[in-house]
């Protein structure tokens, strides 16, 4: 049959990928929640303008990668293509807005229309932290010492964590002036999208991988050079917390970072594992504006890509997770023993057993087989005769080694087997 492919840069995710999946969610809510967060879901969709003014009109992200239609009143709708915007939305009306620090993490599909790439698809997945409501270094230093704590669980090694600082909203303009007296004397040898960038987002030009742009960018002054004494401290104590608490970072002055809310700490972890899409976390400090909003809402947070991570651990050669389910399936010889078989599983999932069994009439051979195929660690066997005089066969399918099991002792055998 003619094979029909999910769109370009989306997957499907099969049942026996899924531990590979539940390893990393599982080790971010362990962890996530020692430090006091809790879940947050929101809707994949959100109204157009929480992206648009959440991340800024002029970002790469709004202007070319959104998915957005309109719903059947006319309302401009996008599905989410990051969990920030979505995430400060629904805190809006709770007390982080006076000031009180609300922690909270997601999971779940984010869509960029991106021209797919290894490591770079159109739906995918993100673990992301939000700490609201809060400005401080400590915690910002936090955030760092959480994500470098995931990452260890989950066995990273190697990754390189890249920091910077944005500086206040007020330290823009300055620096931006200074950038722009930079490129503008170079700006006729510089690719199309930093001619652009020049008065659009001049920040952005600091990221451009082009080569024709490299040699400008790399004699770049230093734009914090021009923040206020007041951001450069505040980037210098989260150095300093870092460095108390044994984290390795570099600092790298042409991190920017692609989404227009943050400021002061921005941080990327990247590993050399990969290729060109080597980003396996960003995040930092932010204020974001939503619509009709005068105020920002301010955090720091950070998102890891699903995706990326288990790249990563796939080129470490992490192992994959052990099944935690023993699965015991029970063989029937007989019409009466398919019919206890089917009533014994049933008592037996109740009681906490994975059971697997064939429920239509099948052979001794082929019983066998999906007993393989499903990689049952014991095999029940019950024929009609053995029933009759209360007696099953085990079989253990890694010693192959047999033994015979009273039927009132069935439930137990299975439970000391878990
Ligand atoms: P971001 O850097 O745009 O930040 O995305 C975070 C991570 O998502 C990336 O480092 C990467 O691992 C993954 N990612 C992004 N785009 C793709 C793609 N097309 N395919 C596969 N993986 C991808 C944010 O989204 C911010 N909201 C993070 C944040 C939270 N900042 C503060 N709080």
């Amino acid at each position: 049959m003619a094979k029909i492919s999910p769109p370009p840069g989306t997957a499907d995710i099969f049942p026996d990928e899924m531990p590979l999946w539940y390893r990393l969610e599982n080790s971010a809510k362990t962890i996530f929640s020692r430090y006091g967060y809790g879940e947050l879901r929101t809707p994949i969709f959100e109204y157009t303008e929480v992206f648009q003014r959440g991340l800024g009109d002029e970002t790469e992200v709004v202007q070319k990668e959104m998915y957005t239609f309109l719903d059947r009143g006319g309302r401009s709708l996008t599905l989410r293509p990051e969990g920030t915007a979505g995430v400060m939305r629904a805190l809006l009306n709770t007390d982080v807005m006076n000031g009180n620090e609300k922690r909270v993490f997601y999971i779940g599909p984010m869509f960029r229309g991106e021209k797919p790439a290894a490591g770079r698809r159109r739906q995918f997945h993100q673990i992301g932290v939000e700490n609201a409501g809060k400005v401080a270094p400590e915690l910002d230093a936090e955030n760092i010492v959480m994500l470098m704590h995931y990452l260890e669980d989950i066995g990273i090694t190697g990754a390189k964590l890249l920091l910077n600082t944005r500086g206040g909203f007020a330290d823009r303009k300055p620096a931006e002036d200074a950038l722009r007296a930079h490129f503008a004397p170079h700006i006729d040898q510089m690719c199309d999208d930093c001619k652009i960038r020049l008065d659009k987002n001049v920040w952005r030009i600091l990221d451009c991988k082009v080569e024709c742009c490299q040699s400008i960018i790399d004699d770049t002054p230093d734009a914090t050079d021009n923040f206020s004494q007041e951001s450069k401290d505040y980037f210098k104590r989260v150095c300093e917390l870092l460095t108390a608490m044994n984290i390795d970072f570099e600092v790298d002055p042409r991190l920017v970072r692609g989404l227009d809310y943050y400021v002061h700490t921005v941080f990327e972890v990247i590993h050399p594992g990969l290729g060109a899409q080597n980003a396996i976390v960003g995040g930092g400090r932010y204020e974001l504006f939503l619509p009709n909003t005068k105020k920002p809402m301010v955090g720091v947070g950070f998102a890891a890509g699903l995706e990326r991570l288990m790249m990563v651990q796939e080129v470490l050669q992490v192992a994959a997770p052990e099944s935690e389910n023993r699965i015991i399936f029970l063989v029937s010889q007989g019409e009466a023993a398919r019919e206890f078989n089917l009533r014994q599983a049933d008592l037996l999932r109740r009681a906490g057993v994975t059971v697997a069994l064939e429920v239509e009439a099948k052979s001794i051979k082929a019983q066998m087989r999906a007993a393989n195929r499903v990689g049952a660690s014991t095999v029940i066997i019950c024929g009609d005769n053995e029933l009759e005089q209360g007696l099953l066969m085990v079989k253990d399918m890694k010693s192959s080694e047999q033994h015979e099991l009273p039927v009132d002792n069935l439930l137990n055998f299975c439970l000391n087997k878990e």
